[in-house]
C-alpha cells in the first residue's frame, strides 16, 4: 500500500446512521462524497432502532423557547446553549425535509403531524411514526441518497484519521476481507454514533463501540463530558439474549405506569408531578433503587403496564412493542413488561462549534458522537433531531470547505500496518476482551458511581490485553480494532467521570455530599484530549 493509492473525494462521512446520511445528502451539493459504513448502509447504526420519535415545536401553544428550557433543564444545565438554542430552532425545517422526501409520520384527524409526551417536556412535541420512528426516517435517509454524488463503502471500519500536520485529511479503512483502505478527502465528518456497548446491558446495536470517540481522540481531538452516559429506564429483562433491549419511552408517553412487587406506583416518592414522564435520570435511578432495595421482580425488573390503555391505541400506536413482547411470550395487552435500565446513549463527545467543527481542522463531527447537545441527561426524542439538524450542519460546513491537496506521510500508513500485523501475532480472544469490558464497566461505572469503584474499573480496563488481541484471519481484524477503541471509550468515560466531583443529570456520585444544585454548580464541562484533561469552573449565572 502506497501514500498516493487509494480514493480521493472532498468530503469523507464515516458513519451511515441518521447523522452521517443526512450529512452525506448535505455535502453532496458541494462535491464528491465518500460515505464509510462499518455495516450496511443505515441498517448498523443506533437511528435504525430508535422507537420513540422526533422532537420539534410545531403546534402554536409550544415554543422554541419553551422547548430550549425543557432541554437546558433535562440537561442539567451542562448543554451549550447555542447548541440547544439550533437544536430546536431548526428541528421542526429537518421535519420538513423529511416529510418532503417521504417519511411517513403518523398524522393527527386533522391532518397535522401526531406528536405524542415525553419525558421531561411540558408540551406532547414527539412526532412518531408509530414505534419504529427511526426506522422510517432511515429508510427514507437511505432512499434520498439515491441519484447523489455519494459513493458508499459499505462493511467498510476506518481504523484511524490521516493528518498533515494538524489538519485531518481523511483515514484509513479496513475493508471487508481485511485490506486497507487510503480515503483521502478535503473534510472529514464523524458521524459515528455512541458507545454504549461498552456496557454489559444496552440498547445499542453491535455497532454501538464508541469508535469516533477513539478515532477521535486518538488523533488529537478534545472531547467533553465523556463520563454523561444515559441510562434508559426501560429495557427488557428476559429472554437472556434480548437483555437491555430498547422498551421506547412512548410506552409511558401513551400511558403506561410503573410499578414495583409491592402494587407501588413508585414514582409518587421520585417524581410526584412528573410521574413516569419524569427524565431518564430521575426514572432510571427510581427503577434501580426499587430493584436495590428488594421490591423487584424475580427477573430483575420492575413492571410497566399498559393493560389499562385501549387495545386499538396498543396495537397502532406501539406495534412494535406489541411483537416483541409476544414473541418473549407476553401479550402486552393483557399482562405487563418487566423492565430495567440499560446503557442507551453517550451525551459527551467531541467538542464542536455550532456548525460541527471539532477542534482540529478538517475534521467535523455530529450526531451522538458530538458533545455538548445534551448536558447530562438527553431527553428523549431529542437524539433523532439531533442527527438531523447537526447533519445538515456538519454536511454544509464540510461541503463549502476548501478543496486541497493532502500530502499523507507513508509512516502513518505503516504504524496502521504494524499495528495490524501485531493482530496477527497476538494471543488474546477479542470477544473475551470485549465481555470483560462490558462486565466491568456495568459493575463500576454504572448508575451509581463512587471514586473507589471507578478508579477500579479504571484499572481493570486499561490492564485488559487491547495491545494483544489475536485476529484470526484478516477478516478479524476490523474487531480487533474495535474492541480496543471500546477499551479507550471506556477508559474515557472512567477519567471523565473521576473528573467530575458532583452528581449531576445522569452521572451519580455517592461518594459525594452536595449542596448545589445543577443550576448553581461550580463545574462546567470536563475535558479530555491527549494534550489535557481536567474540569471548567462555571461561569455565573
Ligand atoms: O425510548 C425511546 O423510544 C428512545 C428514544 C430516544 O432515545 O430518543
Amino acid at each position: 500500500m502506497h501514500a498516493d493509492d487509494g480514493v480521493d473525494c472532498h468530503v469523507l462521512v464515516i458513519g451511515s446512521g441518521g447523522a452521517g446520511v443526512r450529512a452525506a445528502i448535505e455535502a453532496s451539493g458541494y462535491g464528491d462524497v465518500v460515505l464509510v459504513s462499518k455495516t450496511i448502509t443505515g441498517k448498523g447504526g443506533c437511528t435504525t432502532m430508535a422507537e420513540g420519535g422526533y422532537n420539534a415545536v410545531l403546534s402554536e401553544q409550544d415554543s422554541c423557547g419553551i422547548h430550549f428550557e425543557d432541554t437546558m433543564k433535562g440537561g442539567a444545565y451542562l448543554n451549550d446553549p447555542e447548541l440547544v438554542r439550533i437544536l430546536v430552532s431548526e428541528s421542526p425545517q429537518r421535519m420538513d425535509d423529511l416529510i418532503r422526501w417521504g417519511a411517513v409520520f403518523d398524522f393527527t384527524e386533522d391532518n397535522k403531524v401526531a406528536q405524542r409526551p415525553f419525558g421531561g417536556q411540558r408540551f406532547p412535541r414527539t412526532c412518531y411514526a408509530g414505534d419504529r420512528t427511526g426506522h422510517e426516517m432511515i429508510t427514507t435517509l437511505v432512499e434520498r441518497l439515491d441519484g447523489l454524488s455519494v459513493e458508499i463503502f459499505a462493511e467498510t471500519t476506518i481504523i484511524d484519521l490521516l493528518k498533515d500536520g494538524d489538519r485531518v485529511i481523511g483515514a484509513l479503512a479496513l475493508d471487508d476481507k481485511g485490506g486497507l483502505v487510503v480515503i483521502k478527502a478535503d473534510s472529514t465528518i464523524l458521524a459515528t454514533g455512541g458507545g454504549t456497548r461498552v456496557f454489559d446491558i444496552s440498547t445499542n446495536s453491535a455497532s454501538g463501540t464508541g469508535d469516533g470517540f477513539a478515532i477521535g481522540y486518538r488523533a488529537g481531538a478534545e472531547l467533553i463530558d465523556m463520563e454523561m452516559v444515559q441510562f434508559h429506564p426501560t429495557g427488557a429483562v428476559y429472554p437472556y439474549d434480548a437483555r437491555g433491549r430498547l422498551v421506547t419511552e412512548a410506552v409511558r408517553g401513551e400511558g403506561g405506569i410503573l410499578t414495583n412487587t409491592l402494587g407501588e406506583r413508585f414514582m409518587k416518592q421520585y417524581d410526584p408531578e412528573r410521574m413516569e414522564l419524569s427524565t431518564r435520570d430521575v426514572v432510571a435511578r427510581a427503577i434501580a433503587t426499587e430493584i436495590l432495595n428488594g421490591r423487584g421482580t424475580k427477573n430483575g425488573g420492575v413492571y410497566l403496564d399498559v393493560t389499562h390503555l385501549p387495545r386499538e391505541q396498543i396495537e397502532s400506536r406501539l406495534p412494535v412493542m406489541l411483537e416483541q413482547f409476544l414473541k418473549f411470550g407476553v401479550d402486552i395487552r393483557t399482562e405487563p413488561m418487566e423492565v430495567a435500565p440499560t446503557a442507551h446513549h453517550v451525551m459527551g463527545g467531541l467538542r464542536i462549534t455550532p456548525w460541527c467543527l471539532t477542534t482540529l481542522p478538517g475534521l467535523f463531527a455530529c450526531g451522538e458522537v458530538a458533545g455538548g447537545v445534551h448536558g447530562a441527561n438527553r431527553l428523549g426524542g431529542n437524539a433523532l433531531a439531533d442527527t438531523q439538524v447537526f447533519g445538515k450542519r456538519a454536511g454544509e460546513a464540510a461541503g463549502r470547505s476548501e478543496k486541497r491537496i493532502k500530502n499523507v506521510d507513508a509512516r502513518q500508513i505503516e504504524v496502521q500496518q504494524e499495528r495490524l500485523f501485531c493482530f496477527r501475532k497476538g494471543s488474546a480472544s477479542a470477544p473475551v476482551v470485549a465481555k470483560d469490558l462490558q462486565q466491568a464497566m456495568w459493575q463500576g461505572a454504572g448508575i451509581f458511581r463512587n471514586a473507589t469503584d471507578l478508579r477500579a474499573t479504571l484499572a481493570k480496563v486499561m490492564y485488559l490485553p487491547a495491545s494483544d488481541l489475536k485476529a484470526v484471519s484478516a477478516r478479524n481484524l476490523p474487531e480487533c480494532c474495535t474492541v480496543q477503541n471500546m477499551c479507550l471509550t471506556a477508559t474515557l468515560i472512567c477519567k471523565s467521570a473521576l473528573l467530575r466531583p458532583e452528581s449531576r443529570g445522569a452521572h451519580m456520585r455517592t461518594d459525594i455530599c452536595q449542596s448545589h444544585d445543577a443550576l448553581h454548580s461550580p463545574f462546567s464541562h470536563t475535558y479530555i484530549s491527549l494534550k489535557r484533561e481536567g474540569i471548567g469552573r462555571a461561569v455565573s449565572r
